[in-house]
């Protein structure tokens, strides 16, 4: 192996010639960094970019790479999409912050585990890419939305710190969380213990209550957002970070694409209304956990669009018919959390942990079943005899304690009108 290093290898070293770090320059730099070539074989490629140049032949680095046999043109491919995907220039260059590794990537952002030198502490950081850095709107709402959700403070809230800008990229400092998330459970096909489960979206429910009573909607709970931590706590990750305006549409067009197939979203998100509430992160929270205790989302479909359609129009397979080692409270929670009509949900996500917290003593969840009432109530006096309009009943038929708290009070109503008629008819006999 060469002494040289790649910085070298550059003319990065020192003098007057040192060139600027173009994407070209920077490519190669990773690409020795990362083990893929030798100093001294990059060094040739540019050598021969350079003897080229004279020649009046702009050639690529990259395709000088491969021409020359150090990487294959797939290599490149991958490290080109790695490096703008990943926005890990601007993170090198983060004052204050020490950058150790990269930990994820999503559609939206890339997420580093760094040294907060300050405070010598270690933290998550996300890194916007430049597409988002460059939208005043959704830089605004960044900010906003970020400085209020470091005001936030709860064990299941990965906690926010600061969010900040550098060299024109935004980024967004949190806690580090040591562990894995949902998603990474249910890509290892696991169905989760119906304890387990509720073990964690209570926990989730309870972040969500907190925020919610300080007027902050997170607008994108999913089983990605979710991490559990090395002692078995849940905690959700992205509260306060605003969503892309239009990814709505955008995931609608690019079937197939990083944007990720809208499992979990609510049907007034799909329609893009602007008044959208705490319900729904109950609606996707709820999603969510019926992926976890059956082990298939809620509504699947070959395109976003198809996923999103049912998610507006189709009937809910109730999830203890797929998976019927589930307890029927269970069933009926998920299903009011997805009521496709908002109104229809859980007034409030305190109902929900109450309903959670009665399923998990083995308690019938009476919040859903005063729901279910009074949403049966509502449909007799609309003259209707559905229940939800596109979802499934939401109590399965002889399941305790439903809708037949109802009909038992409109039997005994009846009852005791037939027995006071009688008597009537009886007394004035008798007169
Ligand atoms: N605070 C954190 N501590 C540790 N790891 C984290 C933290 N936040 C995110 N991660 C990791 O980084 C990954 C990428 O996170 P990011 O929020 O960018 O995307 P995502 O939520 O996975 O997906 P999407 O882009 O669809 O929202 C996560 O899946 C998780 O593994
Ligand atoms: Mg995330």
């Amino acid at each position: 192996m060469s002494s040289v290093t790649s910085a070298d290898a550059l003319g990065e070293g020192a003098g007057p010639k040192v060139p600027a770090i173009t994407e070209e320059t920077y490519f190669g730099r990773v690409v020795v960094d990362q083990g893929f070539a030798t100093s001294d074989e990059l060094q040739l490629c540019l050598s021969r970019q350079r003897a080229l140049e004279q020649q009046g032949r702009r050639v690529a680095l990259q395709e000088l790479l491969v021409e020359q046999g150090v990487l294959t043109a797939k290599q490149v491919q991958r490290l080109a999409s790695q490096l703008e995907d990943s926005a890990s220039r601007p993170a090198q260059q983060i004052p204050g912050f020490q950058i150790i590794e990269k930990i994820g990537a999503g559609a939206m952002a890339t997420v580093y585990k760094a040294r907060q030198l300050s405070l010598d502490r270690i933290v998550a950081i996300k890194v916007l890419p430049k597409r988002l850095s460059e939208n005043p709107e959704f830089v605004e709402r960044f900010y906003r939305e970020g400085k209020a959700a470091a005001r936030l403070n709860h064990p299941n809230i990965v906690q926010a710190f600061d969010v900040g800008e550098s060299n024109g990229y935004h980024y967004f400092v949190m806690e580090f969380v040591d562990g894995h998330t949902v998603y990474d459970d249910l890509i290892r096909k696991r169905v989760f213990p119906e304890k387990d489960a509720l073990s964690i979206v209570t926990q989730i429910a309870q972040a969500l209550d907190h925020a919610h009573k300080r007027g902050l909607v997170h607008r994108d709970v999913k089983p990605k957002n979710i991490m559990i931590n090395s002692h078995g706590v849940a905690k959700l990750a992205d509260m306060g970070l605003a969503r892309e305006v239009g990814d709505v549409k955008l995931a609608m067009a690019e079937a197939g694409r990083a944007y990720g197939t809208p499992y979990y979203i609510a049907p007034e998100q799909i329609r893009g209304e602007l008044d959208i509430d705490f319900r729904v992160d109950m609606y996707s929270l709820g999603a969510t956990f019926y992926h976890m205790v059956t082990g298939r989302v809620p509504f699947d479909g070959a395109t976003p669009s198809a996923v999103m359609h049912k998610h507006l129009k189709e009937p809910l397979t109730p999830p203890d018919h797929i998976n019927t080692r589930l307890s029927t409270g269970l069933g009926e929670v998920i299903e009011v959390m997805m009521a496709k009509d908002r109104d229809q949900r859980y007034a409030s996500t305190g109902d929900l942990i109450r309903d959670l917290e009665a399923v998990a003593r083995g308690e019938p969840p009476l919040q859903a079943r005063h729901r279910y009432d009074a949403v049966l109530l509502e449909g007799l006096a609309d003259g209707q005899s559905s229940l939800h309009q596109g979802v499934a009943p939401v109590v399965e038929a002889g399941a305790p304690g439903g809708p037949s708290n109802l009909i038992v009070a409109l039997v005994v109503l009846l009852a005791i009108s037939v027995v006071l008629n009688i008597a009537l008819i009886l007394t004035s006999f008798v007169k």
